[in-house]
């Protein structure tokens, strides 16, 4: 480890340059979106699909080795700890965006003090540099179950509390068209395309090849800003059901 957010270029490849903020609603082709977790397994999926849609995809990781893997899925790895940066450090991360995806997480070996460095604080972080910046639109991937009031002692419900806090810290930003989005169990199975997405599904799996599916969905469609959304696996196409809950 040992390299932070002070040195962004230090990876091959990696862009230096300052760029202008691009309003949201531009084509597609020339709009860049940045995913903190960015070698996560829903976030490799969504910078494949957003890059083949023409999106320019930027993705946070902590860990060098792990930059190839962005490469082969299309998108350029930024290095960054996303629990011991600065709120500038990643905003200038975040310079030039049109958009940003967290999609970053403890993970399940983790203890309690990580679902708050990470799944709090880390989506708190990135929210605050998204407003320093002024990239306005702003995805969450949250937690089915995630609340702030979540009561209990193991791990997992520390994990829901912190959920729930990161959410209802973004809830407040009004700097942020933000979009919450919290499947149910997640999975390694293929894709379907078929999803029930609604402010409240019940529970159930999904796989996470549709969790990011309707990410890139959400991003084009910027009138599900505000909304907090349950996603499981169900019977609507991705497409269908991100226009409906977008109310058009
Ligand atoms: N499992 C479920 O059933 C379920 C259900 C609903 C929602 N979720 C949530 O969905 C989200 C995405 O899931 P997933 O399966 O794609 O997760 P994942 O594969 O565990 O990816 C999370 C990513 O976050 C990164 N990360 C952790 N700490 C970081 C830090 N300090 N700085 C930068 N990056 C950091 C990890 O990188 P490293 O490799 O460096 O650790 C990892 O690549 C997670 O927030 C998860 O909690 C999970």
């Amino acid at each position: 480890m040992g390299e932070t957010c002070e040195a962004p270029g230090r990876l091959r490849g990696v862009r230096t340059v300052v760029r202008r903020r691009r309003p949201f609603g531009r084509t597609v082709g020339n709009m860049r979106i940045v995913i903190a977790g960015g070698h996560g397994q829903i976030a490799l999926r969504l910078e494949r699909l957003l890059t083949a849609r023409g999106y320019e995809v930027a993705g946070i990781i902590r860990r060098p080795e792990q930059a190839d893997d962005l490469r082969a899925a299309g998108a350029e790895p930024v290095l960054c700890d996303l629990e011991s940066a600065s709120v500038e450090e990643v905003a200038a991360h975040l310079q030039g965006a049109d958009g940003a995806v967290f999609a970053a997480g403890a993970g399940p070996g983790s203890g309690a003090a990580r679902k708050d460095t990470v799944d709090r604080g880390a989506a708190v972080l990135f929210a605050d540099a998204a407003i320093r910046t002024g990239v306005r639109r702003h995805l969450v991937v949250s937690s089915m179950g995630a609340n702030p009031k979540h009561e209990g002692n193991e791990v997992f419900d520390a994990y829901l509390r912190a959920k729930g806090q990161a959410d209802a810290y973004v809830y407040g930003l009004d700097a942020l068209d933000w979009t919450i989005l919290r499947p149910g169990m997640l999975t390694d199975d293929a894709g379907t395309g078929l999803v029930r997405l609604e402010a409240s599904t019940g529970r159930g799996p999904i796989p996470r090849a549709d969790v990011a599916a309707v990410l890139a969905e959400l991003l084009d469609t910027p009138a599900t800003a505000g909304l907090t959304l349950e996603v499981i696996s169900g019977s609507t196409p991705v497409g269908v059901a991100v226009k409906s809950v977008a109310g058009n």
